[in-house]
């Protein structure tokens, strides 16, 4: 069937643009996420305001509309990124009101205003009044006005935020602040790491086991074969260690936020995108751009990684499946999921759209044309064993999950038919056909 690029598993907009997830939460029995939104323009040219899912299960999700636009003094030009925060039956949202002042400005060192408001609801959808909670004013004064992306949690009987910044000599750090009651805060200290870039975008401190993570967007990085390939970066910081590592090495992924699941599981959600980028996606034509990745369940392994596996509720969606072995081929419709353990040596080839291939410790992401990639090339990681792949293919986007979901590479793809044929070599796997999730809209 010629492919529509109407996603089947990912969460992207009917029409507009998405960036960020924002506000992640389980509240009053369903998952909420919402996500920058320009409904009104795919390229992201219109001013951002907060578009909002919810969900029971992760499976079936209802699009509830625009829940934040721009009218306030202090978010006149986006409702920016942000956070949910739940307190008894309140759901806390704090975001980056974003201001731009008239005049002769570089909209760095003068002319933005970094706000962080917040507004509270008690439905997901209906909000109260906004507050302005923090102004440029409030930040150390060696910080550009390049503050932003508040994410707030509770610790030892406290609130803590912490937020994204770019100094005024153009490094990359992270401000904390610390709260008894969500409204007055306070400056407490700030994170940096040498050679991290200009600027940090979308910071989120989070606890597995025991380990302390900071994730982060940092901007600026210098860019090699196999880390920071893409225009931005995103990984974690172990915070005991200082060590960085990257959350996904594909072509698409940026900003992602944790929160917690009511059985304790983390999970992440990023933005199967990123800002900037040198390579194209075709639903601009049709009037949509971007999704947002598959939902993700984090666990810690020793050394400070972090391990990503998609949320085993989407296990409900495999249909039938067929083994797909060493040598073999089997014609597979859109979306399809494939795992299998590998060899020392191998390579899973979407006839005529991409190859997935491993060999002396790289393994590759490797787009066969450029209609298929929409200009994307191929994206490396490095990885002294592949022990297991699972791959999972939505109609226009494909996550890679190798050795456990230690290494993950996430990409937009645009086969031009929904209908592809799949050779296996050196690994054995089983292919299951995917039932798509459910999305109704209120709109
Ligand atoms: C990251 C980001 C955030 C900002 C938002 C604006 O993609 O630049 O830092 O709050 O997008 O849409």
């Amino acid at each position: 069937m010629k492919n529509d690029y109407r996603q089947k598993l990912h969460l992207e907009p009917q029409k507009g643009w998405l960036n960020d997830p924002n506000g992640l939460c389980y509240f009053k029995g369903e998952y909420h996420v919402y996500f920058q939104y320009s409904p009104d323009s795919p390229e992201g040219r219109s001013a951002k305001c907060w578009g909002h899912w919810q969900s029971p299960d992760l499976l079936h999700w209802r699009f509830t509309g625009t829940v934040l636009f721009p009218d306030h003094p202090d978010d006149r030009n986006g409702v920016y990124s942000g956070c949910g925060f739940v307190k008894g039956d309140t759901l806390y949202l704090f975001y980056t009101g974003n201001v731009k002042e008239e005049g002769d400005h570089d909209y760095i060192t003068s002319g933005r205003g970094a706000n962080v408001l917040l507004v509270t609801t008690k439905d997901g959808v209906t909000m109260s009044e906004k507050k302005t909670l923090l102004k440029n004013c409030d930040y150390p004064d060696y910080c550009s006005c390049h503050v932003r992306d508040p994410k707030v949690w509770e610790e030892d009987g406290r609130y803590r935020m912490v937020l994204g910044a770019r100094t005024l000599d153009d490094k990359g750090c992270v401000l904390y602040y610390t709260s008894s009651d969500l409204y007055n805060w306070e400056f407490e200290e700030e994170i940096r790491t040498p050679d991290s870039g200009y600027m940090w975008e979308c910071p989120d401190e989070f606890v597995i086991g025991g380990q302390r993570f900071l994730s982060i967007s940092p901007q600026g990085l210098k860019h090699e074969k196999y880390i920071s390939q893409n225009v931005y970066s995103s990984g974690y910081l172990d915070l005991s260690s200082g060590v960085y590592t990257e959350w996904d090495q594909g072509f698409d992924f940026y900003a992602p936020q944790t929160f917690d699941a009511p059985d304790s599981r983390k999970i992440l959600i990023g933005w199967e995108g990123i800002g900037d980028i040198p390579y194209t996606n075709p639903t601009v034509g049709y009037g949509w751009q971007h999704c947002l990745t598959l939902p993700r369940e984090l666990t810690a392994c020793d050394k400070g990684k972090v391990l990503q596996q998609p949320v085993r509720e989407l296990e409900a969606l495999r249909k039938d499946s067929k083994p797909l072995n060493s040598g073999g081929s089997l014609d597979a419709e859109l979306p399809f999921e494939i795992t299998g353990s590998c060899g020392d040596e191998f390579s899973l080839t979407f006839e005529g759209v991409l190859n997935l291939e491993y060999s002396s410790g790289e393994f590759a992401l490797v787009f066969l044309s450029k209609e298929a990639g929409g200009g994307r090339t191929a994206r490396f990681a490095r990885l002294e064993t592949c022990r297991d792949i699972r791959v999972i293919a939505d109609t226009a986007s494909v996550e890679v999950y190798l050795n456990g979901g230690e290494k993950v590479l996430s990409s937009r793809m645009y086969p031009a038919d929904t209908n592809i044929r799949v050779r296996a070599r050196g690994l054995n796997t089983v292919l299951y056909r995917l039932d798509g999730i459910e999305v109704i809209s209120d709109e």
